[in-house]
């Protein structure tokens, strides 16, 4: 057998390898970090919406809440400091990222999880035992220097360790574990709100210590990628692993590309400086654009707020939790119609499909609200369908995005960045997917009580436009080995100009030329 891979039909390496259960087992351990990072976007709506949870912290949210149950129902969460408290995680989150991006390319990837995982479980119990408002704050900035580091490591690391057929698939674990932490939370908020005494909130928030535990542990046992010890100089560990992942023996052909991505990438100083160069506008276009978009969908109106939602649209706490577990329970369920299709389908058909999906929902939405509450926010007696219509709505628009803009909002990025600003460059897409959570957790309430039924027309609009620009930008990527990446810009209609013909991923393509054994099919 000749050495290493072979070049397919539409002109890429195909590296041989199959789906070991070690990479699996791997992954699956790695995707686990999606979990803290879920079960805080879960648990913080439920939270705020506990009538105790309120009266000990937020006490004017509180009393607005008792006094003006009969007027406007749109403005009746609207507190600077009650946001304050869903939102300043992520401008936590925001900062680590930026200083994860070191520590994941010098010490490797794993030792990012590691500190996520320690970070998230002592603001998780900062959290349970909160005394003040500022124990929660505090709580959690750290639960966001966690996620953080988090976020800007599981995504890279799934996407070096899947072999590329599996990239997808292996890629979207991590979205998974972000739905399913949102449903776990979501469940455990709907149980401990029921506790007498009014305590469960301290269950909800300390609860988080355990998928920190479970990230913290997995982060031990796992191996780092191959990717990352070249990179680290560690060339026999990597090749021993890198057979082990594959379940092959000759591993030439990936190794040596490996190899000269890495060179590539040593010769680069200031990996953010480079990010500006003229041959990466489409990476960093994309590392701006895409979580930029995936925020602006509006899906985390839904996440963060759900149960408050349901509550403005006049559902008692208890039916509110238990609508939110219904979206939750969705949000899973077509997560993994992602899996199963992310690299049959392709991610433009899956971005398209969601897109076109979420559209038609957000119309129908605020069609229903604005015609039961009007402009100024009294609804009067809400009949039991229209509930059922504006959940079951809002139920088909969380499987349009958990299939779309939600995986491939992590996925895309990981995999489209040469290695050289692969850290640099996943730091900025955490960052401003980060920005924009805030933002939109920042104003949503005030939003609802300005914007009123108007604001799903907002986020409507976005839809249009991301479709769009997915539509005329985005080249498909499916099926392509990552260190291969190069050549879907060089032969994009409008990317080409920025990266021309050995401008880009020329390591890899010396390496390439030096292996003796491609060979065309
Ligand atoms: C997004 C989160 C969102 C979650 C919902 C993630 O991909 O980054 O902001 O809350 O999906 O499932």
């Amino acid at each position: 057998m000749p050495a290493g891979g072979f070049v397919v039909g539409d002109g890429h390496t195909a590296y041989p390898g199959k789906l070991t259960p070690y990479v699996l087992f791997t992954c699956v351990v790695a995707a686990m970090g999606g979990l803290i990072f879920g079960y805080d976007i879960g648990i913080s709506g439920g939270v705020t919406s506990m009538p105790s949870f309120l009266r000990r912290f937020f006490p004017s949210v509180y009393r607005k809440q008792q006094e003006e149950a009969t007027t406007n129902q749109y403005c009746q969460y609207d507190s600077v400091t009650l946001t304050l408290f869903t939102s300043s995680l992520y401008l936590a989150a925001l900062i680590s990222s930026l200083v994860a991006s070191t520590v994941t390319r010098r010490f490797g990837r794993r030792l990012s999880m590691l500190f996520g995982g320690i970070l998230f479980c002592a603001g998780a119990l900062i959290n349970g035992f909160a005394k003040h408002v500022w124990m929660l704050i505090v709580g959690r900035i750290l639960l966001g220097f966690g996620i953080g580091f988090a976020n800007q490591s599981v995504p890279l690391y799934l996407s070096e360790m899947a072999p590329y057929k599996y990239r997808g698939s292996l890629n979207i674990g991590f979205q998974l574990s972000i739905t399913i932490g949102i449903l776990v939370a979501e469940v455990l908020n709907y149980f401990f709100a029921k506790i007498k005494g009014g305590w469960g909130w301290r269950l909800s928030l300390g609860g988080a210590v355990v998928p920190a535990l479970i990230i913290t542990l997995g982060s031990l046992v796992l191996p780092d990628t191959p990717n990352s010890m070249i990179d680290r100089g560690l060339h026999d560990e990597a090749k021993t692993k890198l057979r082990r992942i594959r379940g092959v023996e000759d591993v030439s052909q990936e190794f040596d590309d490996l190899v000269a991505a890495s060179k590539e990438s040593q010769s680069i100083e200031d990996p953010w400086r480079n990010l500006l160069r003229r041959k990466y506008r489409p990476h960093l276009t994309m590392a701006i654009m895409i979580p930029f978009f995936q925020q602006l969908t509006g899906i985390n109106v839904i996440m963060f707020y759900a149960p408050v939602l349901f509550n403005t649209i006049g559902f008692t706490t208890d039916a509110s939790l238990m609508s939110a577990v219904v979206t939750g329970s969705v949000n899973v369920a077509a997560t993994l119609v992602s899996i199963y299709g992310v690299d049959k389908w392709g991610r433009r058909f899956l971005f398209i499909e969601g897109g076109t999906q979420m559209l038609i929902c957000q119309a129908v939405v605020a069609a229903c609200i604005g015609a039961k509450f009007g402009v100024d926010g009294t609804p009067g007696e809400l009949p039991k369908w229209y509930a059922i219509v504006v959940v079951t709505f809002i139920c088909i628009y969380v499987a349009g995005f958990a299939w779309s803009w939600g995986p491939l909002g992590w996925l895309v990025p990981s995999e489209i960045f040469p290695l050289e600003i692969r850290s640099a460059a996943q730091s900025i897409t955490v960052s401003v997917n980060m920005i924009f959570t805030f933002i939109i957790a920042q104003v949503f309430l005030m939003m609802l009580c300005h914007l009123k039924f108007g604001l799903f027309l907002f986020f409507a609009f976005f839809v249009v436009v991301m479709s769009i620009f997915i539509y005329i930008f985005l080249p498909e990527t499916k099926g392509i080995p990552i260190e291969e990446m190069g050549q879907v810009w060089r032969s994009h209609w409008y990317w080409s100009r920025f990266v021309e013909d050995g401008e880009y991923g020329n390591a890899v393509e010396m390496g390439k030329s030096s292996n003796q054994g491609t060979k065309n099919v």
